[in-house]
């Protein structure tokens, strides 16, 4: 057979006039599709097996496409070149070319039965599965991070805060560990994404299903996947799976967001909690004595591009017809750019965080302010049967004295204080502490340095039991 077309397009044959230069350039997508190579080469490797369970390929034609394919995939990775100066529409006609360049007109063969619509579809998922793998590694690190700290400080108190007001003593540990809660709730995210990509639509054609009977299922193992998208017609058109991925890596940056702003302000003269590592601090070009927290600021600032890349692909999908679109093209480069932005983002966050060192004595300062002990008070009186809202008010006046007074409650005098109520007695003004107000947290979940510590060692365990499994 004579390798004879009419143009080197791959749609090309009904056209009389070439596309206009301007708009051919504008919907090219092979500058950024061409990351999907590896598994455009996957997926036309077992393409050719499945034409041959239907008798279209020949064994030994099957032989020969693998072949050039090994080719072509050390080629790419040794000839950067070789793709840069590439005029390909997209990822799947760069290969086409290659793969005829080896073969001739057997590289066109292997386009039988199947569409660019799945194609992309298929590879894309491929993509997301990787991608989920490779964070959830990152994430896994930064968690060990955050144990590292807790352990190296269980015992500091800080004064926890509502409001970004005092409000009650808490180990550094526990608000260490509740950032690490967060993060850990995103692994299960990732895990859900990577869960809802993992299905082949590979068969499903542009849009009605393949008209050859191809074993869909063996394909979709040989891929990795776990499972055959169910619907032709959804398959094409369906990137729930990016906005899944997008939703899990939006859940994360919103956690760093949320860690940077603490750190933020905990490095400020105000607060002063901890020391940021120079490596992860810039300076001022004017101001001397300046050491700002822009790692912090960056991670917090970044946030704005993820969440972006999400709501971005909602606006794209909305109000597509079914079935695939053009539109669909620009789910990639916004979800690549997300992903290589998260991964910086996640070692950023834990090489900025291993490296802190917390100011123990302003942490243990602020936590015995006895402001802080005030609801323990209340709780004293509960003890001795007085309804919550009462002793509340009871406290509320013994605080109000101490102000008068000019001293911390504490150290009002008994007659005082028992002018208020006779309950009081002379342990109430010797009680409270910020040690007995975080004992008493023993509650599952609460402050209580037991607590603290169950927290710690279930998550070790978490993720010596994710590090293991693939
Ligand atoms: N570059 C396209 C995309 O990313 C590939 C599919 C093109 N299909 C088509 N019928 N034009 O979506």
């Amino acid at each position: 057979m004579k390798a004879e077309r009419k143009n080197d397009r791959l749609w090309g044959g009904r056209f009389e006039n070439a596309p206009d230069a301007r708009f051919d350039a504008f919907q090219r997508s092979f500058a950024f599709d061409r990351r999907l190579l590896p598994y455009e080469i996957a997926v036309d490797r077992t393409w050719a097996k499945a034409l041959e369970g239907v008798g279209i390929f020949t064994e030994m034609e099957v032989r020969q496409t693998a072949a050039a394919l090994d080719k072509i995939s050390a080629r790419a990775q040794s000839d950067r070149n070789w793709l840069d100066s590439s005029t390909a529409e997209d990822v799947h006609q760069f290969v086409e070319n290659a793969l005829v360049e080896e073969l001739g007109p057997l590289g066109w063969k292997l386009h039988t039965g199947r569409s660019r619509n799945e194609l992309v579809a298929t590879e894309f998922r491929l993509f997301v599965i990787d991608a989920a793998a490779d964070i959830r590694k990152s994430l896994l690190a930064l968690l060990d991070g955050f144990l590292m700290q807790a352990k190296a400080n269980l015992k500091v108190p800080m004064a926890g805060m509502t409001h970004m007001q005092h409000a009650q003593p808490i180990l550094l540990s526990h608000f260490l560990m509740a950032h690490a809660e967060a993060f850990s709730r995103d692994l299960t995210r990732l895990g859900n994404a990577r869960a809802v990509a993992d299905a082949c639509p590979m068969g499903s054609g542009a849009l009605a299903g393949c008209s050859f009977p191809i074993d869909r299922t063996r394909l979709a193992k040989e891929l990795g996947f776990s499972r055959v998208t169910a619907n032709s017609l959804d398959a094409v058109g369906d990137r729930d799976f990016a906005l899944e991925y997008l939703f899990a890596l939006a859940g994360i940056a919103t956690h760093l967001s949320r860690l940077a702003e603490d750190f933020v302000l905990f490095a400020s003269q105000e607060f002063s909690y901890l020391i940021l590592p120079d490596e992860y601090s810039t300076g001022s070009s004017l101001m001397p004595q300046k050491k700002n927290p822009d790692a912090w600021e960056l991670l917090r600032g970044k946030t704005g591009r993820i969440t972006a890349a999400l709501f971005g692909l909602f606006t794209t999908l909305k109000g597509l017809p079914s079935s695939y679109q053009r539109d669909l093209q620009e789910d990639k480069e916004a979800l690549f750019a997300a992903h290589d932005q998260m991964e910086d983002m996640i070692r950023v966050a834990h090489g900025a965080l291993v490296g802190t060192k917390f100011q123990v004595d302003r942490l243990s300062a602020a936590a015995s302010d006895p402001a802080l002990f005030a609801t323990d008070a209340a709780d004293y009186l509960v003890q001795k049967g007085v309804p919550f809202r009462q002793a509340h008010d009871l406290v509320g006046k013994v605080l109000r004295e101490a102000e008068k007074q000019g001293k911390p409650w504490t150290e009002l005098a008994l007659e005082d204080v028992r002018r208020i109520s006779r309950l009081f007695e002379q342990d109430f003004l010797q009680g409270p502490s910020v040690e007995s107000a975080i004992a008493t947290k023993v509650v599952q979940g609460g402050t209580a340095e037991g607590r603290v510590q169950a927290a710690i060692a279930e998550l070790e365990l978490k993720l010596k039991q994710l590090e293991t499994k693939p």
